[in-house]
């Protein structure tokens, strides 16, 4: 019994303790939950650390796929989400059938899935990737073999534009939060200041017109980059710029004013919050360690297919920025170095 007299972050430690629990936390969780997690990471970082932990229970504070994808690499380990609500509108915008459809008009395509997919569309896929390692990912398949890559069109077309492959198809899925990013709002805010660099994340709306408005020089070239969340941070700490933009969902700030609190961070859309993300409350999380739910639970001859697709993905090799598991230089701050 943990003292309700505690400060809740020494209840959370405690508790995490008791279960022999390791937190792991995606970047875009509230500022609370990143800073009592012990690993904070993309989402890549976060699949190699749920492989990398020796804890006998995982707590994911993400999204559900998230706390699949652990479960898919760990199935002898108890994975737990604080809230089992917490879908995301990227993985549900395929499922399983419409994968399986898509294939059949495509006959020995390869199939690249992006995390953001459930476990059933990855048991569909011959490898996943994330935002950190799609295009090595994608270079990695033979040249003349067609490629589905889904769900997200924006990452795809990016992915397309750096592998230069014309028989790359795209699925047209795309994230409410990162859509809601616009191009008009980034060439605003990139004419109002100057002297900043521009961080996008290749699942914004924004993402492939900024490639697109730097070739025109409506964007300046040498100050916008296309960038996974790990990847921000992994810039964020060799900076020069006094500010920089930043083209993702809001709680990606909180690790970067951390990891530079030099520069002046600015959302390209302050508005753009993830209500998926924000579902892990530091009463959730009480309520997850305490009670011991929720507990996730993937069939396991659908976790054995999608293994397979995941574990070829982290075998593809350097995950770039944010891909790295290991110890932990402190508390929070694993995600990108
Ligand atoms: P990362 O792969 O950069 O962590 O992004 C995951 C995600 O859900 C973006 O919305
Ligand atoms: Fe899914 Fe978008 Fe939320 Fe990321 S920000 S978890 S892609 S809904």
């Amino acid at each position: 019994m943990v003292s309700p007299e505690l400060p809740w972050a020494q209840r959370i430690r405690r508790l995490a303790a008791g279960r022999d629990a390791v937190i792991l936390a995606h970047n875009y969780q509230r500022p609370q939950i990143q800073d009592v997690a012990d690993h904070v990471g993309d989402s890549l970082a976060l699949a190699r650390l749920a492989t990398a932990s020796t804890a006998r229970v995982i707590v994911l504070c993400g999204v559900y796929f998230m706390a699949e994808t652990a479960k898919i690499l760990s199935p002898e380990r108890t994975v737990l989400i604080p809230d089992a609500g917490a879908g995301c509108s990227l993985a549900d915008s395929i499922t399983a059938g419409q994968l399986r459809a898509w294939k059949s008009e495509h006959p020995g395509a390869a199939v690249v899935a992006y995390v953001n997919t459930s476990a059933e569309v990855k048991a569909e896929a011959d490898v996943c990737c994330t935002s950190a390692n799609a295009a090595e990912i994608v270079a990695s398949i033979p040249a003349r073999r067609e490629v589905l890559f889904l769900p997200d069109q924006f990452l795809g077309a990016h992915v397309r534009r750096v592998t230069g492959r014309a028989n790359l198809h795209v699925w047209l899925g795309e994230c409410h939060v990162h859509a809601g990013i616009s191009p008009d709002g980034l060439r605003a805010k990139a004419a109002a200041n100057p002297q900043a660099e521009l961080y996008v994340h290749p699942e914004c709306g924004c993402g492939t017109s900024a490639l697109w408005q730097t070739g025109t020089g409506d964007l300046p070239m040498e100050r916008t980059r296309i960038l996974s969340t790990g990847g921000m941070l992994e810039a964020a700490r060799s900076t020069r710029a006094p500010a920089v933009l930043v083209a993702t969902e809001t709680g990606m700030l909180h690790q970067l004013r951390q990891a530079n609190p030099a520069v002046r961070w600015e959302a390209v859309n302050p508005h753009a919050t993830c209500r998926y993300m924000k579902m892990i409350t530091p009463e959730a999380l009480e309520r997850c360690l305490r009670d011991g739910v929720s507990e996730v639970s993937v069939d396991p001859g659908v976790a054995a297919r999608a293994r397979r697709a995941v574990q070829a993905m982290i075998a593809v090799g350097p995950a770039g920025p944010g891909g790295r598991p290991g110890g932990r230089a402190r508390r929070g701050q694993v995600g990108a170095r």
